[in-house]
């Protein structure tokens, strides 16, 4: 990774994505996240990654979205964050909302992977480590896991926040029923959820059911992870799968076979439609999910800075005609 003398735009906040509270609470969440899963570890671009992280805080991109096995190898995309948080962002520290996660695969043994209180505040001394960092802004409790009481993970989260080691709490992918208990356990526990994170986009939308009126009823945010169906949902596969995408590599999660004929024929149909509104696919897409205002954030991943920028520029256009609607659910 090259060294740098970083100093940011100066006009970063006239100049930014727009910010919305997160759920009820006073926590202002840029519109368009970056988060960290793909693109941040040993095995990516370091070069760029320090080009996107500098890209995003200059336009006023606030808030790095991390886990604890983020990264190939696990961990390395909060190792590599924490070198940048360490050489060019720590005077920005209180400018910046960051959140680690804890729930799946991380170390061997019984203690690194699930959901208990020996692994969640272990996972979160590792991270703090790892980043450089004294506290997060955000924790999440990664997944529901069945085989630990919700009372211990919830109170694991709690402590977090008593001990000042996370200034909010949330939860992710939980199952409806879980995510209610945890809402009230976090209540009671006088460290109430500030946001649930889960899947959203144009191919996905089941939250649209009950997560979404579940979370604004507690006042608790949403965030959307994978806003782009993890690249999908822009006009990159329309002609085959390129080299160094997500799908071609073996480490990605987007699998090739994903990309069937039918899926191709729905991209290139919401690709026009995304050119007669005078965007990108993905700028269509990412704007989409922010049309709804239950939705403070989308959390996106890019490969490149050319992608945020685009990413960014979806927030030019956020209001779509019923038509629109209409046709984009019939593809979706
Ligand atoms: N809570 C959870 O369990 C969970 C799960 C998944 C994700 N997340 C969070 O959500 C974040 C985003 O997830 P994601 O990476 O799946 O998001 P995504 O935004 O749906 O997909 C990102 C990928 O789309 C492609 N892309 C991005 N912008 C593009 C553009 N303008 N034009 C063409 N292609 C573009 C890139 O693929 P190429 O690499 O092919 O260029 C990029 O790596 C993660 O980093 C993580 O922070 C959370």
């Amino acid at each position: 990774m090259s060294t740098s003398i970083y100093s940011p735009a100066s006009d970063r906040y006239p100049n930014t994505v727009g910010y919305q509270n997160c759920g009820k609470s006073g926590l202002l969440l840029p519109r368009i996240s970056l988060g960290l899963w793909h693109n941040f570890g040993d095995v990516d671009d370091a070069d760029e990654a320090l080009k996107m992280i500098h890209y995003a805080f200059d336009h006023g991109i606030t808030h790095f979205d991390l886990a604890n096995n983020y990264g190939t190898p696990y961990g390395s995309a909060e190792k590599n964050f924490g070198k940048i948080m360490k050489s060019d962002l720590s005077a920005y520290r209180d400018e910046l909302i960051i959140s680690t996660k804890a729930g799946h695969d991380m170390w061997p043994g019984p203690y690194g992977d699930g959901s208990s209180r020996k692994y969640l505040i272990a996972s979160l001394h590792q991270s703090l480590k790892r980043m450089n960092l004294d506290y997060v802004d955000i924790f999440y409790s990664h997944r529901y896991d069945p085989n630990t009481p919700l009372e211990e993970t919830m109170g694991a989260l709690s402590d977090m926040v008593k001990q000042g080691k996370a200034l909010y709490v949330g939860i992710s992918k939980y199952p409806l029923s879980k995510a209610r208990e945890a809402y009230r356990l976090l209540r009671e526990n006088g460290t109430p959820c500030l946001i649930n994170q889960d899947k959203y986009n144009i191919f996905t939308r089941q939250i649209e059911q009950n997560v979404l009126p579940l979370a604004e009823e507690n006042g608790v945010g949403f965030i959307a992870f994978s806003p782009l169906a993890q690249g999908l949902l822009s006009d990159k596969y329309i002609n085959g799968i390129p080299e160094n995408s997500r799908a071609a590599h073996s480490y990605g999660f987007l699998q090739k076979s994903q990309i069937t004929p039918e899926v191709i024929a729905k991209i290139s149909e919401l690709n026009e439609i995304a050119n007669r509104r005078g965007q990108t696919l993905a700028q269509m897409a990412l704007a989409w999910c922010l049309r709804t205002p239950e939705v403070n954030s989308v959390i996106v991943g890019a490969s490149s800075v050319k992608q945020l920028q685009d990413n960014i520029d979806a927030i030019q256009n956020t209001a779509f005609s019923n038509d629109e609607l209409w046709r984009i659910g019939e593809l979706g």
